[in-house]
């Protein structure tokens, strides 16, 4: 498979204007604000073949977004190289466009006030693309993404769930080997979060289509993605599939425990065991070290005279162990 982005010593720097804190430092800071630098992506390299869907993660403030905008040739990087099938955004933004769709969670790229069909038939013209070939995904998206429903409504009318899904077809209307998606699924309701999601694994599977994923959701990042790139202030941490990534930072294992009848089990504390549930003395669930044992566990419980209705011992999941990762640096919401 071929590459089809590159990223090399990628880094983009902000000029931030800080203040003193207190009313005196926002009277001072008038006249003489202090600038602070920072380095929102921070010297990362990676590279995508064809074909490939990423999870690209990272806490907020990540610099998630910023590496899309300069991928998209929105920003232009400070420093390095972005490479989409062999053009770079910050040289040829027209050219790049073609071989890019693009969708932010946040913001809509279709005209506020026009129809939903009238923006696509301004895309239709923006991109060259001829009747039949736009007949063709039309009908498409309206199977997959059932965009008739909304059709003649403004944007600024549309539901979050229909905003959605109407920006999902625009971004792909001129058939782009690569789709960058910025938190497609924040904020949907249930319903329209599987249509999302299975839209964007039969796009990856059928079309082949080349996707970048940012999003805060687990289960898109499980459902979806096979190889991850989590970035933490700037820096690339990890670069690879899932399993790794599990089987490298998951530092604890969980041990669910049944009994058959209630015990008093408060020495599993002190025994060194973190409970982290317990319900009617009877069902636990238990952290435990990679390489910590059970033997004593249930020795103790045996002798205690407790026995053991199910036991299961599970690796972290992907969520547990995200929060684990992000939280190692700082406290940061997922
Ligand atoms: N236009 C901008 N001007 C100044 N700082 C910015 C700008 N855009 C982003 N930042 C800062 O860069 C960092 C990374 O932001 P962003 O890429 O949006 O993170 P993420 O998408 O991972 O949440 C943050 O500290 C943010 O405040
Ligand atoms: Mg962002």
């Amino acid at each position: 498979m071929n590459t089809i982005i590159s990223v090399e010593n990628l880094c983009k720097k902000f000029t931030n204007r800080v203040r003193s804190p207190g009313i005196a430092g926002s009277i001072k800071s008038l006249f003489t604000a202090r600038k602070e630098e920072i380095a929102a992506v921070d010297n990362i390299n990676f590279s995508v073949k064809e074909g490939e869907l990423i999870g690209y993660l990272g806490p907020n403030g990540a610099g998630k977004s910023t590496t899309i905008k300069m991928l998209t040739g929105i920003l232009r990087p400070t420093s390095g190289r972005v490479l989409i099938n062999g053009i770079d955004p910050a040289q040829d933004r027209r050219k790049v466009t073609k071989n890019i769709g693009v969708v932010f969670g946040q913001k809509t790229q279709l005209w506020w006030d026009l129809p939903v069909g009238e923006s696509f038939n301004l895309l239709k013209a923006i991109y060259k693309i001829d009747n039949t070939d736009f007949k063709r995904r039309m009908e498409l998206f309206n199977d997959l993404l059932h965009i008739g429903d909304f059709i003649q409504q403004q944007t600024r009318k549309l539901s979050l769930g229909q905003r959605m899904r109407a920006d999902l077809a625009a971004s792909l209307l001129h058939d782009p080997p690569v789709l960058f998606l910025d938190e497609p699924t924040i904020g949907l309701d249930i319903l329209t979060r599987d249509t999302v999601r299975d839209f964007i694994s039969k796009l990856n599977t059928t079309q082949k289509t080349t996707i970048l994923l940012t999003t805060h959701d687990i289960v898109d990042i499980e459902m979806l993605a096979t190889r991850l790139i989590l970035l933490d202030r700037g820096k690339i941490q990890y670069d690879g599939n899932i399993e790794d990534f599990i089987g490298e930072y998951a530092l604890t294992k969980i041990l669910s425990l049944h009994l058959e009848a209630p015990r008093d089990t408060s020495w599993f504390q002190n025994a060194g065991y973190e409970v982290i549930q317990a319900e009617a003395g009877k069902h636990f669930e238990i952290k435990l070290k990679q390489e910590q044992s059970l033997a004593p566990l249930i020795d103790a419980l045996s002798a205690d005279g407790g026995r053991i209705a199910e036991i299961e011992v599970r690796k972290q999941d992907l969520g547990e162990t995200l929060k684990q990762v992000y939280s190692g640096s700082r406290n940061v919401e997922l």
